[in-house]
């Protein structure tokens, strides 16, 4: 379609929200039709309205994505009604599925490993590093003073930071040096708290090196290049994992006994753990349970992705985050991955969703939270994983897809019923039912 405008436009953010509706409209064929449809999703009222188009900048409206629920994920005994943003039709089946299964046999276990964060200030400095090292307990001293007033708060909360390295990276890059400090965020994902210290610390450096006696010259000066946290939280990590006795596994598939289920589903998990194509599917999927609750609960589920992709990586080749034991008669099942995030503060509070599933699953701390969200990640991945090695996933995914196919056809509630009972023993696939609806209409 011809383009209608230039679509070079300064000033956009400032235009009025009816303004930029009518430019964007100006794309579309039916523009009044584009501008209802976007207004019909806002909010009612519109101070609600307002917080949601601060989120984020340009926003014209909401985008509706499924908020589900999956029932009986008990995890160290504790039973939780698990919020879920997804909208792929099986994933919440898939989940709530697993979670029935792993009911039946003790449930899930989970554990904190650590819940440490780390930044990094970069920078290039061309100087004897030896007189670094030596006044470092000097710099760190007047780091921890000077970012006082960003660390007073978190630290009531039990929190704050946890020490200063200096990392020596010439080797690399030329004057390269990384000052490497590391975090304790408690319940906050604590992203900007982190960024915030290390803009802080930046200044003391560079001040430190302009003002220290001790330094000549040339070493006064420092490029500081850019201070950030790291996504990549290989010590603030998480471990799940389901258990039973291999008997117990006996009528998962009519075709095989426990110790043959438990064996296909030991090579299918071994398959990705030496296989990077079938690895990167593995881990999406444990990632449709993760990503689902970190959007319910508002969290950064980029950051979570980043960092798991990466831990992923860490033998230096793209591996499963998941792993399977047999030993003897037992059949154990885990996953420990990153997952940096937080129940207060941020999007957690602000969104009324977010709010409501942190209020559903009790309040958690962030270390309760990042147990339920990784264990939303095997439950996913075992389900994945149980239908692969027997019935294949097509046959479940297409009947939760059934819906959708039927929407696209534009069918009515009595037309869904009759699909729904027809399709029940039988293949679901796009053309077979558009058929079905044809013939029905035309019977
Ligand atoms: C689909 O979203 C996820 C799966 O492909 C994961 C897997 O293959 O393990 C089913």
């Amino acid at each position: 379609m011809p383009r209608k405008r230039d679509l070079i436009i300064k000033g956009f953010s400032k235009l009025l929200k009816e303004d930029k509706l009518k430019i964007v409209a100006e794309l579309m064929d039916n523009q009044i039709e584009s501008i209802e449809l976007l207004k019909s999703f806002w909010y009612a009222d519109s101070e609600k309205q307002k917080v949601f188009d601060e989120f984020s900048e340009n926003t014209l409206t909401n985008y509706y994505v499924p908020y589900g629920v999956a029932p009986n994920v008990q995890i160290n005994g504790q039973t939780y009604l698990v919020p879920m943003v997804i909208e792929e039709s099986s994933v919440v089946a898939a989940a709530s599925s697993a979670a029935k299964f792993w009911l039946d046999r003790g449930g899930f276990h989970a554990e904190v490993i650590d819940t440490v964060k780390e930044g990094q200030v970069h920078f290039l400095w061309e100087g004897n590093k030896e007189k670094l090292l030596s006044t470092f307990g000097e710099l760190k001293k007047r780091m921890l003073e000077d970012a006082g007033y960003i660390t007073a708060n978190m630290e009531k909360r039990g929190g704050g930071i946890l020490d200063f390295e200096l990392v020596d990276l010439k080797h690399k890059i030329r004057n390269y040096y990384q000052l490497k400090v590391t975090f304790e965020t408690v319940d906050s994902m604590g992203a900007n708290f982190i960024n915030s210290c290390l803009e802080e610390f930046a200044k003391t450096l560079k001040d430190f090196f302009a003002s220290h006696p001790l330094f000549e010259k040339k070493e006064k000066e420092v490029n500081v290049v850019m201070s950030i946290l790291s996504n990549y939280t290989p010590q603030c990590l998480v471990k799940t994992w389901v258990e039973c006795d291999i008997k117990e596994l006996d009528n998962v598939d009519k075709s095989l006994t426990g110790m043959e289920f438990a064996k296909k589903f030991q090579t299918a998990v071994r398959i990705a753990e030496v296989d990077t194509f079938r690895a990167t599917t593995h881990n999406k999927g444990i990632f449709n349970g993760v990503d689902a609750v970190a959007i319910a609960t508002g969290n950064d589920f980029r950051a979570i992705e980043a960092a798991g992709h990466t831990y992923a990586s860490q033998k230096g080749q793209y591996q499963s985050l998941s792993h399977v034991e047999i030993n003897k008669n037992k059949f154990k099942f885990y996953l420990e991955m990153p997952m940096a995030l937080g129940t207060v503060g941020g999007l957690t509070s602000l969104h009324p969703l977010a709010k409501h599933s942190i209020e559903m699953l009790g309040n958690p701390s962030a270390k309760e939270l990042m147990m339920i969200t990784a264990t939303m990640g095997l439950a996913n991945n075992f389900s994945a994983i149980k239908s692969l090695v027997t019935k294949g996933i097509q046959m479940g995914h297409m009947k939760m897809h059934l819906m959708n196919i039927l929407n696209h056809f534009k069918a009515t509630e009595e037309e869904k019923a009759l699909a729904a009972a027809y399709f029940k023993e039988k293949k679901v696939s796009f053309a077979m039912v558009g058929d079905y609806i044809h013939k029905l209409r035309h019977a």
